[in-house]
């Protein structure tokens, strides 16, 4: 799979038009890159304005729109996941929330080192077309607990396949037996061998679906300066 083939690339100018941006995320059958992205909370949640609704958070920056990941410790802690060093798995995000975001928007203000913490990819497409109509069947049918939460991993809307998946809340909220743990293994392996790594730049800012691909991050050093921008938002 050649990576540039899933990348749509634009470059930052105030006169940037956001409606082939929403044109490019309503087809999902690409990530878009925007080079050159002002580092701003402001910039980032005003340029995410013109294109969906944003989920506001009390964790997040101003208890507004963008969330600073990066590595957070508190008496030898992390503060969460997301504030770790730790390699996140192929996931959806937000899986255990009523209403799931189905964009997500990361803008690299301050890069790993080289060779670490890759931003990983998957487009559900690549993996529907591997999968027998019988298994397909068995992930729209099989509900799984997402905290509060039963969903199924697929779900089909107009024609279209979507996905919910995020393997560590499933395993967190309840227990699981060994056959669900050797499907969920074999799932992982899927997904991973359908899945491409970027590593994004300071001012890269990359927007993708979040019902209709996965994503996921390599680890980085503990004392990692690494530090991405996010905002989840949804796109009619
Ligand atoms: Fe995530």
């Amino acid at each position: 799979m050649k990576v540039l083939d899933l990348l749509t690339r634009y470059k930052f100018d105030t006169n940037l038009n956001s409606s082939s941006v929403i044109e490019d995320l309503k087809q999902g059958n690409t990530l878009v890159l925007i080079e050159n992205f002002p580092l701003s909370d402001d910039a980032f949640e005003s340029f995410i304005n013109t294109i969906g609704v944003s989920i506001i958070e009390n964790r997040n920056n101003n208890r507004k729109a963008v969330f600073n990941v990066k590595i957070v410790k508190q008496n030898s802690f992390f503060e969460s996941i997301a504030n770790s060093n730790l390699a996140f798995p192929l996931h959806t995000d937000c899986a255990d929330f009523n209403s799931i975001p189905n964009c997500i928007g990361l803008l690299c203000v301050e890069p790993a080192t080289l060779k670490q913490g890759e931003s990983t990819f998957m487009f559900l497409n690549e993996v529907i077309n591997q999968l027998s109509e019988k298994r397909i069947e068995e992930l729209l049918n099989k509900k799984w607990k997402f905290r509060n939460q039963s969903r199924s991993i697929l779900t089909l809307e107009n024609k279209t396949y979507k996905i919910c998946y995020d393997r560590i809340t499933i395993e967190s909220f309840s227990e699981i037996s060994k056959i669900e743990i050797d499907e969920l293994n074999k799932l992982d392996e899927l997904f991973e061998s359908n899945s491409f790594d970027i590593k994004l730049k300071k001012g890269d800012l990359i927007l993708f679906r979040n019902d209709l691909m996965l994503h996921g991050r390599k680890g980085i050093d503990i004392d990692s300066k690494r530090l991405i921008k996010r905002i989840r938002f949804t796109i009619s």
